[in-house]
């Protein structure tokens, strides 16, 4: 239950159609009481560097281990891609770009460096956007971080996983504790208040009272952002033939879920806020590329299987398309060539794809949702009107796990860590009610008729 919430949200790879709503393809219908966000000309830029030196036992990504140095084609690809979807898209300026992985600190520091000037040639960048690259923290990573940074990097996310050498053997890293301690320090040093580390719990053979030392341990030396990761068994992968052979043993559901207590417990305490479900910032030093995802804003994802949702160009009437780039590099190298882009799928989001997106990435927020947020997308339907009236919304407020109030609707501390549990029961409500208005208006009922539908439901003071 608590899987989906904690994998935390670091680029398209963790995809919100995939997860929760269910794509529709086909005609895009116009909702009375809902309507398309205004039409936006800013969007953040996800570019998907493919290539590892090695997989992680515990990795499901969509990586390779390249065959054969590709960097001089993987450069002219990604330029020539992201100059397609720009020009496809409306998107007129970018607010914020993340080089994910697989191991983008593989690349050239040139080739993010040539990616952020094609952006900038085609759309605004302006010198404030947050621009993160996705570090692994070996000596090669470290000893390139100057050079990032000249490219045009300001924010540096790295994958540190665990401070316990023998569990990163288990977890299959090609770094140990001292690589990651030197690369934290060194980014550090480099880009002060604008580094991540990314933290892994449920490891194997971990207990609650070694991952509370540990987690002490790494924030005596991380800097202003932290992202909790618990350890997901995926099909697959080499730690889940372990794991099934009995080789080894992971925590169980209701261990994990004291560890993730207690890490939200001392991350508060070391003045860490949470802000999202697996997210913790001091200082204010939140994401703000992740924030667009968690705010429903338009991004394009430029490489190998990242995933974009924007309104393309001459399609006004589509209110989003999710597009999902070809996953296999080489195939998509090939296509990138051929026609300017890798995309392999293009789906039309309905209204109700797009609300489900802002309810499910929106709640994952300790702020939620706000009622101006929601009139983003949603002018005449109000959170009230879509879910106050249910009994299981009642209850969840009952029981202090959901509140909607004043300012919207959010998780309570005890609620964020039980969101899974609760998102079928909102999206149900919103799917019934989206029906329940098209049913109207087919009738030919007004919004007024709808909105009483023989019991009046009370509007946010
Ligand atoms: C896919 S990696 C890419 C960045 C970089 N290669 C690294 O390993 O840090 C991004 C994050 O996803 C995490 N991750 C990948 N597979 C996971 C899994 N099965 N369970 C939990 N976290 C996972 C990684 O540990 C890492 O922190
Ligand atoms: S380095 Fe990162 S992307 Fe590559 S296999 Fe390991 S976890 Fe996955």
């Amino acid at each position: 239950m608590l899987k989906t919430c904690l994998t935390a949200v670091r680029g398209p790879a963790v995809c919100v159609g995939r997860c929760f709503s269910r794509e529709v393809s086909g005609a895009v219908s116009t909702l009375a009481g809902f309507s398309s966000p205004p039409l936006s000309t800013e969007a953040s830029l996800y570019v998907h560097w493919p290539y590892c030196l090695k997989r992680c036992f515990y990795c499901n990504f969509n990586k390779y281990i390249p065959r054969s140095d590709k960097q001089d084609v993987m450069l002219e690809c990604l330029q020539r891609e992201t100059e397609t979807l720009l020009k496809l898209s409306q998107v007129s300026r970018i607010t914020s770009v993340f080089f994910g992985g697989g191991t983008p600190s593989l690349a050239h520091p040139s080739t993010i460096a040539a990616v952020l000037e094609t952006v900038a040639r085609h759309a605004g960048l302006s010198e404030e956007a947050e621009v993160t690259l996705e570090v692994n923290p070996t000596p090669v990573g470290s000893s390139k971080l100057e050079d990032f940074l000249h490219a045009g990097v300001n924010r540096f996310s790295i994958g540190v996983q665990s401070l316990r050498d023998d569990d990163l053997k288990v977890l299959g890293r090609d770094h140990n504790s001292q690589h990651a301690l030197q690369t934290v320090a060194e980014a550090r040093r480099l880009c002060p208040g604008r580094v991540s580390v990314d933290v892994m719990f449920g490891r194997p053979g971990q207990s609650v009272a070694s991952w509370e030392l540990e987690l002490d341990e790494l924030l005596s030396v991380c800097d202003d952002h932290v992202s909790l990761y618990q350890l997901t068994l995926e099909r697959g992968t080499q730690l889940f033939r372990q794991v099934q052979k009995g080789q080894l043993s992971v925590p169980s559901d209701d261990i994990t879920a004291v560890m993730y207590e207690s890490a939200r417990r001392i991350l508060q305490k070391r003045g860490y806020l949470q802000y999202e479900v697996s997210n913790f910032a001091r200082n204010g030093a939140i994401s703000q590329h992740n924030m667009s995802y968690w705010k429903a804003s338009q991004y394009l994802g430029v490489g190998p299987g990242a995933h974009g949702r924007f309104v393309p160009h001459g399609e006004e009437d589509v209110c989003r398309e999710a597009r999902t780039q070809t996953l296999e590099p080489d195939v998509w190298l090939r296509e990138v060539q051929q026609r300017g882009h890798g995309t392999r799928r293009r789906i039309p989001l309905t209204h109700l794809g797009l609300l489900e997106e802002v309810l499910v990435m929106g709640l994952r927020l300790v702020d939620g949702i706000t009622h101006q947020h929601w009139q983003l997308f949603s002018p005449r339907a109000d959170l009230h009107q879509i879910l106050s009236s249910s009994s299981e919304v009642q209850d969840l407020q009952q029981t202090g796990v959901l509140i909607l109030d004043d300012r919207g609707l959010r998780c309570s501390w005890q609620g964020l860590a039980l969101l899974d549990s609760m998102l079928p029961t909102l999206l149900l409500l919103l799917e019934a009610y989206t029906q329940g208005l098209q049913e109207q208006q087919a009738r030919g009922a007004t919004i007024g008729d709808q909105r009483d539908g023989g019991q009046r439901v009370s509007k946010p003071g």
